[in-house]
Order: C-alpha cells, then sequence, then structure tokens
C-alpha cells in the first residue's frame, strides 16, 4: 500500500524534473484557405526565455493561439507543465499568461480599475485581488500611473499594462505576442529589461519579426518561415553554425552559370550562391585560412569579366536570417 501510493508521488518528481515547461508536438494549422503552421515541434524548459522569430505571415500569431487555447490544431497538439491544450484547456489557461498581438485596453478606464476587471475575470478572490494588482503594479512599474486613463498613457505604458494583466493570477508560462511592436527606441529597451526580469521566474515565448531584438532577450531562438520550423538554437549557436566558413562577397557582370561553375572550380571554394545584394552578387563560401581571394580575382579578369566587387563579408544578424530561410527552402525544394 506505501508502494502504491507513493509512486504516483515519486513519479511525479521525477517527470517535474525532466519535463520541458512547454512542448509543442506536430502542432499544425490549416486555415480554410491558407496555410497556418505546419508541423511544428519544439520544447521549452523551464525559466527559459524563448524568442519566437520569423517575418510577417511565417505563423507566430497562430502558433500563439493554440497555445493559449484561443483556437484548436488541425492536428498535433502542444503540453504546458504537463497539461495538453486539448484535453485540458482549463488549467493550461491557468498556468498562461497571455499579452496578444493588440491588447484589448479600455481607454476610458484607470489602470486599476482594468486591472481589477481583469482579476474578477480571472476569479482572483477578493481578499487577494487588492494584493495580486498592487504587485503587478510594481513589478510592471505602474504603480505611479495606476490611477491615469489608459487613454491618457504612453504606448509604452500601454503595453506594460498589457503585460500586467497576463500576470496577474501569477502564470508559470508568459506568452508575449510582439510585446515590442509600434514602440520608440526608449520604450523598447524598457519593455525587454521588464521581459528579462519578468523571465528569472518564470517561462517566457515572444515573438518577434526583428532578429536584433529576440538575440538582446531570448536565451534560444526558434526560427519559422512560412509556416514551417527552420531552426531552433541559441543566438551565440545561429551565429556560429553560419559563420564556420568565412564568405566573400563577388558582384560580376558575367553569365551566372559560367561565373558559377568557374568560381566553384577554384582550390578553396566551397560553394556559391546568389546574393541578396543585386542580379549580378555571389556569396562564395570559402575554406577556413585559403587565400581565395587573389585566385577569384585572377580567374575573372582572365575571362574578361568586369568585377564590380570583391570582399569578405561579416554576416549580421539579418543575413544569417535570411541565409537560414534560403537554405531551408532549397533544403525542402529538393
Ligand atoms: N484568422 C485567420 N484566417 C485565415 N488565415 C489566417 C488567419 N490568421 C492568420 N492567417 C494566415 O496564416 C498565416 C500566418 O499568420 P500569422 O500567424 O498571423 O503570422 P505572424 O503572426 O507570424 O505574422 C498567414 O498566411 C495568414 O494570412
Ligand atoms: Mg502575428
Amino acid at each position: 500500500m506505501f508502494a502504491a501510493e507513493a509512486a504516483p508521488t515519486f513519479y511525479y518528481y521525477i517527470q517535474n524534473l525532466f519535463m520541458h515547461t512547454i512542448e509543442v508536438d506536430h502542432l499544425t494549422k490549416y486555415y480554410s484557405n491558407s496555410r497556418g503552421v505546419i508541423d511544428l515541434s519544439f520544447d521549452v524548459s523551464k525559466g527559459e526565455i524563448m524568442g519566437f522569430l520569423g517575418p510577417n505571415g511565417s505563423g507566430k500569431t497562430t502558433t500563439m493561439r493554440m497555445l493559449t487555447c484561443f483556437f484548436p490544431p488541425t492536428s498535433g497538439t502542444a503540453r504546458i507543465c504537463g497539461h495538453d491544450i486539448l484535453k485540458e484547456p482549463l488549467e493550461v489557461r491557468r498556468k498562461l499568461g497571455y499579452l496578444p498581438e493588440s491588447v484589448p485596453l479600455y481607454l476610458d478606464m484607470p489602470v486599476r480599475s482594468y486591472l481589477r476587471f481583469f482579476a474578477e475575470v480571472r476569479g482572483i478572490a477578493g481578499r487577494q485581488r487588492r494584493a495580486r494588482i498592487d504587485e503587478v503594479l510594481e513589478k510592471c512599474s505602474l504603480t505611479h500611473v495606476a490611477h491615469r486613463l489608459i487613454g491618457k498613457l504612453s504606448k509604452g505604458y500601454r503595453q506594460r499594462v498589457g503585460i500586467a494583466q497576463a500576470l496577474l493570477h501569477d502564470p508559470e508560462v508568459l506568452i508575449l505576442d510582439e510585446p515590442t511592436i509600434g514602440l520608440d527606441p526608449k520604450q523598447i529597451i524598457e519593455i525587454r529589461s521588464l521581459i528579462k526580469g519578468l523571465g528569472a521566474a518564470r517561462t517566457v515565448i515572444l515573438s518577434s519579426h526583428i532578429l536584433s531584438e529576440v538575440s538582446a532577450v531570448c536565451d534560444r531562438v526558434i526560427i519559422i518561415q512560412e509556416g514551417r520550423l527552420v531552426a531552433v538554437d541559441t543566438p551565440q549557436n545561429l551565429t556560429r553554425r553560419l559563420q564556420q566558413t568565412p564568405k566573400i562577397l563577388v558582384r560580376a557582370q558575367a553569365p551566372a552559370d559560367a561565373l558559377t561553375q568557374t568560381m566553384l572550380s577554384i582550390p578553396g571554394v566551397v560553394s556559391v550562391a546568389p546574393g541578396i545584394e543585386g542580379p549580378d552578387a555571389f556569396i562564395v563560401a570559402v575554406e577556413e585560412g585559403a587565400p581565395v581571394i587573389n585566385s577569384l580575382a585572377q580567374a575573372l579578369c582572365a575571362r574578361n569579366w568586369n568585377i564590380a566587387e570583391i570582399r569578405p563579408v561579416d554576416m549580421t544578424l539579418e543575413e544569417i536570417f535570411i541565409q537560414l530561410v534560403a537554405d531551408d527552402t532549397e533544403a525542402r525544394r529538393r
């Protein structure tokens, strides 16, 4: 009898120890006439701040709406703190705080009344309500504007009210959809540091279409493109992964195929891909330490092709993103 009673507790403990706070399992959503997301799988560990990065229309909001049980997936599922979004939506909602893409704020309400209203909706009992509201006001640096009308606040402060609302029930997981969109640079820095602070005690997923933003705040980044997962890694590893081979930008007036073949025949050249700098641009990946620039220049001159530019390239984060997305598109075409 002892074993029978002890066993579930023990397993629960072990399970908790290794459990990812968010487990996304082949999540797929088709709208009636368009794709939302296709076959997304990833995990987020307890305490992690995960960035969800992709261009507009790539499926960030769709994914977040499924995780928050706003609508069900077409197939696949996800678990939040071990609770399945399909089978246990109430438990999932209890564990989650959600900042939607456009927060439905009531502009003619004072901040405190707005939070009180949501605390009531959340079923936070009267005795706890005031304490919780004070706590989230404090956490989001809103205490001094608690009696102001939301409509009189700056966009950055309104966004904090949205985050305060998401924190009311002290959720383990925070899902923030484009939390810094439309904010000015100063407000962006403030919201970022607020999110970083919140991430210390919680698991956070935040979406953005700006790479530098995500890498400034997040422990890991998920990159999606056209509804599909392209990469999941730390910002550092993503950078390293793509910079393993040094790259050279070549711009020259020459038939693309002949130019590509010529460059590929040069010792030390690993690959040649179209560049984003224009129709005459190519990115040449070369072996570490190979003195390729001179050989490239000589080979092109020998064929009388006009060289507009040859230079080594350091990839910016934006370029890394474009490269990852391009590699992924290429891989799927094959
Ligand atoms: N309610 C909807 N009805 C139909 N299609 C939608 C709906 N919401 C989003 N989509 C489509 O799903 C894709 C992903 O959109 P979304 O998740 O909003 O991307 P993101 O948040 O990354 O900008 C887009 O092609 C978009 O047109
Ligand atoms: Mg969106």
